[in-house]
């Protein structure tokens, strides 16, 4: 996130002796990205991070693909995903390619027994049903219905999940996720006509550190490849940091929507970007006020992206019998639009309160052999009347 941020205890000056009450000195750490160019933090150990008792069993948990060339208009039934008791084992992978992984999971259990770390990718965890707090290195994030929960590459985290009903969308992206550099000034603050500020980004507030020695199970994720490593020093062993590489929280109901006279097209949806797939967020909103404007979307050629539609809650006034937890995917190289009737339904209507994730991914996806169970039948002929 590219604001600066700090917790803890950190020395005046970086890269120099900055003793502990017991007079052993901090260990320091640079967390980055992108080399030694991207965003970075410093962090303050209690010992270093670097000291493995063991590595252990190694599972491969790369998704098998259905078909490897396809260009099908599909749905699916995301609530239908099983709820399991781990956090690693509900997560299913529904729809990929080399650019993103977008996930469903419905855990049960809080994330407490081992920790884990996606060492591949920066983590998008959208917040569909449950409460709870995300734990990890750099501090503790409470988490709500809506939010977006922004876990950077490397970091090490649990959840605590309040009760068992738990729902997530997960994107993980394999290339660093940003706010639309075109609301952003020079000097990167949120311009004025940003459909956010940076009032709406949470931080980690509370800083747990533990001084612990024994036996901590990090599950580390790496080319799609779960390694058992187990450290001899609690990961949460952190007594202070800055910098601008941190997890964060942001409301998907925060999102101040950009209306018009007439209908404008999904960039103003927009709330992260990356090189390869952006993430919009569909709020409730009023309609577009020209006294004949149809609020309704024209029907569109998305040629070079495919375009995935996650319903979260309201209406979707655009498609017809949509349920909670619905995706749609909208494959590049053919038009879509309305439904039949929702074109002409619009018309007149003066607001929506329809609440959706879409991810437009440059490249195309592909859908998993665990998707296919999921899937409505006949989706792509339910433009027929
Ligand atoms: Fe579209």
């Amino acid at each position: 996130m590219p604001f600066y941020h700090k917790l803890g205890k950190i020395p005046h000056k970086r890269h120099t002796v900055f003793l502990q009450e017991n007079g052993k000195i901090h260990h320091e750490q640079l967390f980055g990205t992108i080399g030694f160019d991207g965003m970075s933090s410093l962090l303050y150990h209690l010992q270093p991070p670097t000291i493995v008792k063991e590595i252990g069993n190694r599972i491969d948990l790369n998704p098998e693909i259905a078909f490897e060339k396809d260009m099908q208009m599909r749905s699916l039934k995301g609530f239908d995903v099983p709820p399991k008791d781990d956090f690693i084992e509900s997560r299913v992978p529904v729809l990929i390619n080399s650019d993103c992984h977008i996930v469903l999971a419905s855990p049960k259990k809080s994330l407490r027994d081992y920790f884990y770390k996606n060492a591949d990718a920066d983590e998008v965890i959208f917040i569909h049903e449950g409460t709870g707090t995300l734990r990890t290195q750099l501090g503790n994030i409470p988490f709500s219905y809506g939010d977006y929960l922004v876990v950077p590459r490397g970091m090490i985290y649990q959840i605590d999940f309040d009760s068992e009903a738990n729902r997530l969308l997960i994107i993980e992206s394999f290339h660093p996720i940003y706010t639309p550099k075109r609301y952003r000034n020079h000097f990167g603050q949120l311009l004025e006509h940003s459909p956010f500020c940076e009032r709406d980004f949470r931080g980690p507030e509370v800083l747990e550190t533990f001084d612990e020695e024994g036996e901590f199970l990090v599950k580390i994720k790496k080319e799609g490849i779960l390694y058992d490593y187990t450290y001899q020093h609690h990961p949460f062993n952190v007594a202070g940091w800055d910098g601008y590489n941190f997890p964060y929280a942001f409301s998907i109901h925060d999102f101040e929507p950009i209306t018009g006279r007439v209908h404008l097209p999904p960039p103003i949806h927009q709330t992260f970007e990356t090189s390869a797939f952006v993430i919009c967020s569909f709020v409730p909103r009023l309609y577009d006020y020209h006294p004949e404007a149809i609020p309704s979307p024209y029907n569109h050629s998305n040629i070079d992206s495919d375009e995935v539609l996650y319903y979260v809650d309201g209406d979707f006034m655009s498609r017809n019998n949509i349920e909670r937890g619905q995706i749609t995917l909208h494959p590049g190289g053919i038009p879509h639009g309305p439904h039949p009737g929702a074109y002409e339904r619009s018309i007149g209507k003066k607001e929506t309160l329809e609440l959706a994730v879409m991810i437009d991914t440059f490249k195309p996806l592909k859908l998993t052999k665990q998707a296919l169970g999921l899937e409505f039948k006949d989706y792509y002929k339910s433009w027929l009347h």
